[in-house]
């Protein structure tokens, strides 16, 4: 039998590397031996990824991607299709998922500097999936048709109106109608169910490319590629097959399925955060929700969106609310650019790095939480504040790595 399979592999590996790229990527990536908690979510964003993809297809098979159909055809799944209402609270429950592991994976490249030399594309590689994630999960967002839906579209593509000379046809030409209708709604379907996906996928496999291209980085932040046995082995690495996939990996993705379980058996709409109360009316051009707020994991950006609040050089405050959010999404791109540190990891950095990592992250969180609620004039000042704490940790950043004191980093890694 063994025999039997040996040569069935040696027939398909003369004919595709498979043997090979099994190695290279699993048995034979060496990666450091001190990965922690923060190294969860990378594999994490996979599962989830796999979730969605596979969900979606399943409620694709019920789903009505018309103005008529659509609100009754999810109706339909939650109460008539088997097992539909498990589908859809996968699906639901799987998109805050998405963007929570995403979150922290991307604050572990924060901590430990994973976005800096030689690990720019890998950063970069990550933004363009963060940046195809927030379009999947709007055009998504859409599809039910429900009334936040329609209006959470309404408010964000009409916000290209805002832009000089060309804003309204634009907003025109996203919406393929003069107002949101049906056409919308089955081209946000087509983006939603074959465009980003196929994006999203790509982009992924070209992340984890670009990553074993170079290695990973660790907590410590240390080169482990300069200490290596006489085979060319790193001496502070592990196999990534067996010891991480089950050692490390394994156990975490279990307990993130009993929390993820937990949530979508239990509480699925998430008191209103996860599900928008207003959705589960159908989509009523003529009566606004009374507070239009998009889902949790967009409000950071929307309140900074609101915190622009008067006109500039002719232009109105809509449009500066516009270029505010555009550059907020587009100031990490150029991070690994804007890091001027001799070291990597948090742990060597200086007093002024620690302290603008978590005002920004307070900030963050404030500005999400402000984004879900009306604003008042004091609340929109803290936006202001909070807006101007989350630009000063990007551009003030290449003076103070620069001046800080860091400490020694060592030469071998640490196991704590
Ligand atoms: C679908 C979403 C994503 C998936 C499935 C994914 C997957 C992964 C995996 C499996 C790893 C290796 C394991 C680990 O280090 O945790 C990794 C590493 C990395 N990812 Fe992602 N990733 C995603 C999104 C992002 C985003 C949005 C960013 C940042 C903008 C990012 C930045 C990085 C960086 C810098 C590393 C290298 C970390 C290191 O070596 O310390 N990733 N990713």
């Amino acid at each position: 039998m063994i025999a039997v399979f040996k040569n069935f592999m040696e027939w398909i590996d003369a004919r595709l590397p498979v043997t090979e790229t099994y190695e290279k990527h699993l048995s034979k990536y060496y990666a450091p031996k001190n990965f922690n908690f923060w190294y969860y979510f990378g594999i994490l964003g996979f599962i989830v990824l796999i979730n969605q993809l596979m969900t979606g297809i399943w409620l694709t098979m019920s789903y009505n991607p018309t103005g008529e159909g659509a609100f009754a055809s999810v109706e339909y799944i939650m109460r008539d299709v088997e097992f539909g209402w498990l589908l859809r609270y996968m699906h639901s429950t799987g998109a805050s998922a998405f963007f929570v592991v995403v979150y922290l994976h991307m604050f572990r490249g924060l901590l430990y500097g994973s976005y800096q030399k030689p690990r720019e594309l890998i950063w970069i590689l990550g933004m363009l999936i963060y940046v195809a994630l927030m379009a999947e999960g709007f055009f998504g967002y859409l599809l039910p048709w429900g009334n936040m839906s329609f209006w959470g579209a309404q408010v964000i593509v009409s916000l290209a109106g805002a832009i000089p000379f060309v804003g309204e046809d634009l907003a025109i030409w996203i919406r393929g109608d003069f107002n949101m209708s049906g056409v919308t709604l089955n081209r946000f379907f087509a983006l939603h169910v074959v465009l980003v996906p196929l994006v999203l996928l790509v982009l992924v496999v070209l992340h984890i490319l670009a990553l074993h291209e170079v290695g990973s980085n660790n907590p410590d932040g240390v080169d482990i590629k300069k200490n290596v046995d006489e085979v060319g082995k790193p001496l502070d690495a592990i196999p990534f097959h067996p010891h991480y996939t089950i050692g490390h990996d394994l156990p975490a993705i279990v307990v993130f399925l009993f929390i993820f379980c937990a949530v979508m058996f239990f509480y699925p709409d998430g008191g209103g955060y996860l599900i928008e109360h207003p959705n589960y009316e159908p989509a009523d051009p003529l009566k606004t929700p009374d507070l239009i707020a998009p889902v949790w994991y967009y409000t950071p950006f929307y309140s900074m969106l609101r915190a622009a609040t008067f006109p500039l050089f002719g232009l109105d405050a809509k449009f500066w609310g516009l270029v505010v959010m555009a550059g907020a999404i587009a100031l990490p791109f150029v991070l690994p650019w804007l890091d001027k540190s001799p070291v990597r990891s948090i742990r060597y950095k200086g007093t002024p790095s620690k302290v603008f990592l978590a005002l920004f992250v307070i900030s963050f969180f404030i500005l999400g939480y402000l984004g879900t609620v009306h604003p008042t004039p004091v609340k929109t000042m803290i936006s202001q504040i909070c807006t101007a704490t989350y630009f000063a940790y990007f551009l003030l950043m290449p003076w103070y790595t620069k001046v800080e004191a860091t400490k020694p980093v060592p030469e071998r890694l640490t196991m704590r």
